[in-house]
């Protein structure tokens, strides 16, 4: 994360942190500054016993071990991912990374691990959201809280995973199925927003007749009428 984004209110790592509750040992991949661990020992009904700070560079790390120096019960692993694993760890949490990212890093997990029915995945995505859920459906999970956060001019879309049977469907991977139950102003202002700029776009396309961009348009179009469909 950037200097800058340093000084906010934390509003996104805070909800990721109240999602945690009540799992006790976390194990937070690409901790980077340590924050979200901070807050997770600090908070009163969070209150963890025990944190993983994982990151796959040294820098990062070292900035988590210099923040949380006041905190005894912390253990700090340079690695990959999931590469390593404790089976005390109740829950996961992946934040502030690609969705494509996060992807690789639990299907490697997946692949070579037998997933505790206790296990909690708290993941937020940068970008495709969509694509995370879509994979952690598939993987036997269900959400249990999700929401949208606005913070630094971007929407964070944040999921809480943990094993369960529920059918899904399009607009569930699409949209979030608590976000679309619950439909509050961020949600309603992050997909307006896409809206509009989805809308500028295939007009833009209509107006030169780009025929190479056929593709994209129909995709855009579908898109547009998904939106309209759930703001209705
Ligand atoms: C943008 S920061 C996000 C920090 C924090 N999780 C948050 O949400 O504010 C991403 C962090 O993930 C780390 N990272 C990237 N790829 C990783 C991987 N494969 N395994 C572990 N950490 C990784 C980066 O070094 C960086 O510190």
């Amino acid at each position: 994360m950037k200097q800058n984004n340093r000084n906010q209110n934390l509003k996104r790592l805070k909800r990721i942190k109240d999602y945690i509750y009540p799992s006790k040992i976390i194990m937070d991949i690409g901790c980077d500054h340590g924050y979200l661990i901070k807050l997770a020992f600090d908070d009163e009904k969070t209150k963890i016993i025990k944190a993983y700070a994982v990151d796959n560079k040294n820098g990062p790390l070292n900035q988590a071990k210099d923040n949380l120096k006041e905190y005894d019960n912390v253990i700090y692993l340079l690695q990959d991912g999931l590469s390593t694993f404790y089976d005390d760890v109740d829950c996961v949490v992946i934040a502030g990374m690609g969705g494509e990212l996060i992807i690789r890093i639990l299907n490697d997990f997946f692949n070579k691990t037998t997933i505790n029915h206790n296990l909690k995945f708290i993941l937020e995505a940068n970008k495709h959201s969509e694509k995370v859920r879509e994979f952690m459906f598939n993987n036997g999970f269900v959400i249990d809280n999700e929401s949208i956060i606005y913070e630094d001019n971007k929407y964070y879309e944040i999921d809480s995973f943990v094993k369960g049977n529920i059918k899904y469907y399009d607009y569930d991977i699409m949209f979030g199925p608590i976000n679309l139950k619950e439909r509050n102003k961020e949600f309603i202002d992050k997909w307006n927003n896409l809206l509009t700029k989805y809308k500028n776009i295939v007009q833009k396309i209509d107006d030169n007749n780009d025929k190479s961009s056929d593709k994209s348009i129909i995709e855009k179009k579908l898109l547009i009428q998904k939106i309209e469909e759930v703001l209705k």
